[in-house]
């Protein structure tokens, strides 16, 4: 599906106008390859968001572009080093992959915080193929916020047979109609559902339209990297399937998104699509988004060239995600609260950025900041046993809650039915109470919090051990 060019250190890039297949016109792909270490490097850039003047001060992995497209293969080794372009700390975490603990990119919790101009090597064999993303833990708001989250792929070791790739990263960012920037949150917003953003981009630009080859099989992989905002994602008009949820191939059907039931697509959360392209050259596909009811346009695909006659059942399946099963009847069942908790003054997240508030709490307790020392584990699982986790909303506001390093799938909910997918991130509705299961394979001190990040900051925040 993509070719494979010669290698050099640099890596390679398909920029503007290099089309080559799967190629996506101003999103650039870099693919690691086994021996050949990736290099990152955050930095400052300058970028102009659909009309506005170049916001300066923007963060990025690249220069006057959104962060590249990273692609791994499964089961191989890669090594990806992370220099610190920037003056303060950062971190870079895989969001959503099942690796060793050592290399999850957690300030405090698994390594010590990068310094400005210090390199970081973060090596580890991706166990699932999939959609998942990567993005810093460590001054996390105000980089993220800037910019700082791109789309991580983990290629199958078998080509499943689609003609074109589409990796669509949806973020809000906070500006000025002058292109400065605006606070990247507010009191009020971090105490209820966030502060969404101003402008809304795909992969930093507004509305794009990217070609498909006509009558040619599509896999668009959409990712919400944004701080808050929790997309309502449908495709008028256009038939597909949804193959992949939060990386994972489906264990159970998810209905196809309409403009009545869209697909809620929170903070972390990836879905993938399989699509078959109109056979005539340049038919229109939107995608869209709720807004306050309102549909409005995220991104097009327009047919180009004549049609490749594909059949969606020329694809070959995604094989399902290699876990071990949990054992319902040993389960042992652990309670697990979110809810607000008394304001505080914040969080001491040591080098990595001192939140001025405490707005919320996991199990009743805030969480101190990563720098605090003797925080214990919100709850302590053993390696080798099943679990169910019963996580219940004391509040009215969403919370998307990930768990690093294990994946689990939902049991039941006391509000609506929900497939049971293995996911690393679930959304928690109002007052609702989903108990999830999952077996406890990997060893460690796994990160857990909302994906909200203003919530993640001001107390909903804490680790999960399996020892
Ligand atoms: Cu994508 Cu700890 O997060
Ligand atoms: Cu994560
Ligand atoms: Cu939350």
């Amino acid at each position: 599906m993509f070719p494979t060019p010669k290698m050099n250190r640099r890596n390679f890039l398909y920029g503007a106008g290099a089309l080559a297949l799967g190629g996506l016109a101003g999103v650039s792909q870099i693919r690691a390859s086994a021996g050949t270490p990736l290099s990152l490097r955050t930095q400052k850039t300058a970028y102009a968001i659909g009309e506005r003047p170049a916001t300066e001060g923007l963060f990025s992995f690249a220069e006057n572009a959104p962060p590249p497209v990273l692609r791994l293969k499964r089961n191989q080794v890669a090594r990806i080093d992370v220099t610190n372009g920037l003056e303060d700390y950062t971190s870079i975490h895989w969001h959503g992959l099942r690796i060793a603990n050592a290399m999850d990119g957690v300030p405090y919790l698994t390594q010590f915080p990068i310094a400005s101009e210090e390199t970081f090597s973060y090596e580890f064999t991706p166990p699932d193929a999939g959609t998942f993303w990567y993005h810093p833990h460590c001054n996390t708001m105000e980089q993220m916020a800037y910019g700082l989250t791109g789309i991580l792929i983990v290629e199958e070791e078998e080509d499943p047979g689609f003609d074109a790739d589409v990796p669509i990263n949806l973020k809000d960012f906070r500006l000025d109609d002058d292109g400065s920037l605006l606070p990247y949150f507010t009191a009020r917003g971090a105490a209820r559902g966030g502060t969404l953003g101003t402008a809304r981009t795909v992969n930093w630009r507004t509305a794009p339209e990217y070609e498909i080859p006509s009558g040619g099989l599509v896999r668009l992989r959409i990712v919400n990297t944004d701080l808050t905002r929790v997309y309502k994602v449908f495709l008028p008009n256009t038939e597909g399937h949804i193959i992949a949820w939060n990386g994972n191939p489906l264990r159970e059907d998810i209905a196809w998104p309409t403009q009545e039931a869209p697909l809620w697509l929170a903070p972390g959360e990836r879905v993938d699509i399989a699509l078959r392209a109109p056979d005539v050259a340049d038919e229109v596909i939107q995608a869209q988004t709720l807004i306050a009811r309102q549909a409005q346009p995220l991104f097009s695909l327009r047919t180009t060239g004549v049609s490749k006659k594909r059949d969606l059942a020329e694809l070959k399946s995604l094989s399902p995600v290699e876990v071990r099963e949990p054992d319902l009847r040993t389960a042992e069942t652990k309670d697990i609260l979110f809810g607000w908790s008394p304001e505080g003054t914040g969080s001491n997240n040591g080098l990595c950025g001192d939140f001025g508030y405490t707005f919320w709490s996991i199990n009743r307790n805030p969480w101190p900041g990563d720098a605090v020392k003797g925080s214990g584990p919100v709850v302590e699982l053993k390696q080798g046993e099943s679990y169910i986790l019963k996580l219940t909303n004391k509040s009215p506001n969403l919370h998307p809650i990930h768990l690093h390093g294990l994946i689990f799938r939902p049991l039941r909910s006391n509000r609506r039915v929900l497939p049971s997918n293995w996911t690393d991130t679930i959304l928690l509705l109002k007052d609702e109470v989903i108990e999830v299961a999952l077996f406890a394979d990997n060893p460690g001190d796994w990160a857990f919090h909302c994906h909200v990040i203003e919530h993640q900051k001001s107390g909903l925040s804490g680790y999960i051990s399996v020892v």
